[in-house]
């Protein structure tokens, strides 16, 4: 089977997709500077699947070692390309390290795909790249507007970037994923979400609010034209997320794409106000939630939520997994990571 280069492949999302590229039957190896991340998810994986992946741990900002590392893999057949530094906020503090190290590396990634015969390449997006949309469900063809942070600024050039450069190589075929959120972990407990330091994202920190690591729950503003007066977004499980990469890669592979640069958008097509997450993990989870509303957080947006339509038609692809699928794994995860079984 083809072998697939996953970078950033011990992070969150790419860890779980190299677990269904795996059952998929492909070879993977995975480039990870392992900044937000560890080596202990390669055992993680390779528990789950009974395969270990090739890991090849490097910085993608060293451009001739990843010269140096195509030499080596030079008959790799697609790339897809998670790793990125995403805190939002941190972005909004640290521009250029963002700017760096999210887009210097995609374009050697990009260099080196031109040199070869044939390529295929998926490109971790985002539906920030939307901002507030005007309209809901949001579609693959709503604007692209101003960015509200580097971080989402990247996105949308990087975007800009591989629709370029497609545009001037027939061998390279691309797809850009703009997901919604990801949340919960594979339903062994054996890989998860390991945000390093305080959690920035809703559910790492619901999940680990009610293990005792974090006092209490701030909810970022109750004063919203919502339903509750939360924040709505579309919250998709990453195993549900992880099979629309497989899935995208197939395609681009047995050469079903319609352009050689297309977007998807991954969601569930369902928002969840945050108050609702929150009651969706006190369901699952059975553990009472210490919260508290306080004010708005600078930059939320709104409402945010996918519509469907093209992934489920072009892609053939839609999630299965539920919002307390997610919540029930995540809990499993937080437990299993903290050591309370
Ligand atoms: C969700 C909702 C918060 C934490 C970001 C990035 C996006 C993607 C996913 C990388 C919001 C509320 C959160 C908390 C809260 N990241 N919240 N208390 O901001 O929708 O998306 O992460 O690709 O690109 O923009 O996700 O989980 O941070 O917030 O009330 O402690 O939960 O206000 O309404 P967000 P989030």
């Amino acid at each position: 089977m083809d072998k697939i280069l996953v970078t950033g492949g011990l992070g969150f999302i790419g860890s779980h997709t190299v677990v269904e590229l795996q059952n998929e039957g492909y070879e993977v190896v995975i480039i990870d500077d392992l900044s937000n991340s560890s080596e202990k998810v390669l055992d993680g994986i390779t528990s789950i699947t009974g395969k270990k992946p090739l890991f090849e741990k490097l910085d993608l900002k060293d451009r001739p070692k990843v010269e140096t590392f195509f030499e080596k893999h030079n008959d790799v057949k697609g790339v897809i390309h998670f790793a990125a530094s995403k805190a939002v906020g941190e972005s909004v503090q640290e521009p250029l390290l963002y700017y760096e190290n999210n887009i210097s590396t995609l374009v050697y990634i990009l260099k080196e795909l031109k040199k070869l015969p044939s390529a295929a390449f998926i490109f971790s997006s985002s539906c920030t790249v939307y901002g507030q949309a005007d309209e809901l469900p949001i579609t693959e063809n709503a604007p692209v507007k101003q960015a509200e942070s580097p971080y989402g600024n990247t996105k949308q050039i990087g975007e800009e970037i591989i629709s370029d450069t497609c545009k001037v190589t027939p061998s390279l075929k691309a797809i850009a994923l703009r997901y919604f959120n990801p949340v919960g972990s594979h339903e062994s407990a054996k890989i998860g979400e390991l945000p390093i330091g305080v959690p920035q994202n809703l559910v790492p920190f619901i999940t680990q609010t009610a293990i005792g690591i974090r006092e209490q729950l701030s909810v970022f503003g109750d004063d919203y034209p919502t339903p509750d007066g939360t924040c709505v977004r579309d919250y998709i499980h990453v195993v549900d997320l992880a099979k629309a990469h497989v899935v995208a890669l197939n395609r681009l592979l047995q050469n079903k794409n319609k352009a050689n640069y297309e977007t998807f958008n991954l969601g569930t097509g369902k928002g969840s106000s945050v108050l609702e997450v929150v009651k969706a993990f006190e369901k699952v989870s059975g553990e009472k939630l210490n919260y508290k509303i306080v004010g708005r957080r600078e930059g939320d947006i709104i409402s945010a939520y996918a519509d469907t339509t093209k992934a489920n038609n072009e892609l053939g692809w839609k999630t299965k997994l539920t919002l307390d699928d997610a919540m029930r794994s995540a809990w499993k995860w937080e437990q299993i990571v903290r050591g309370n079984k």
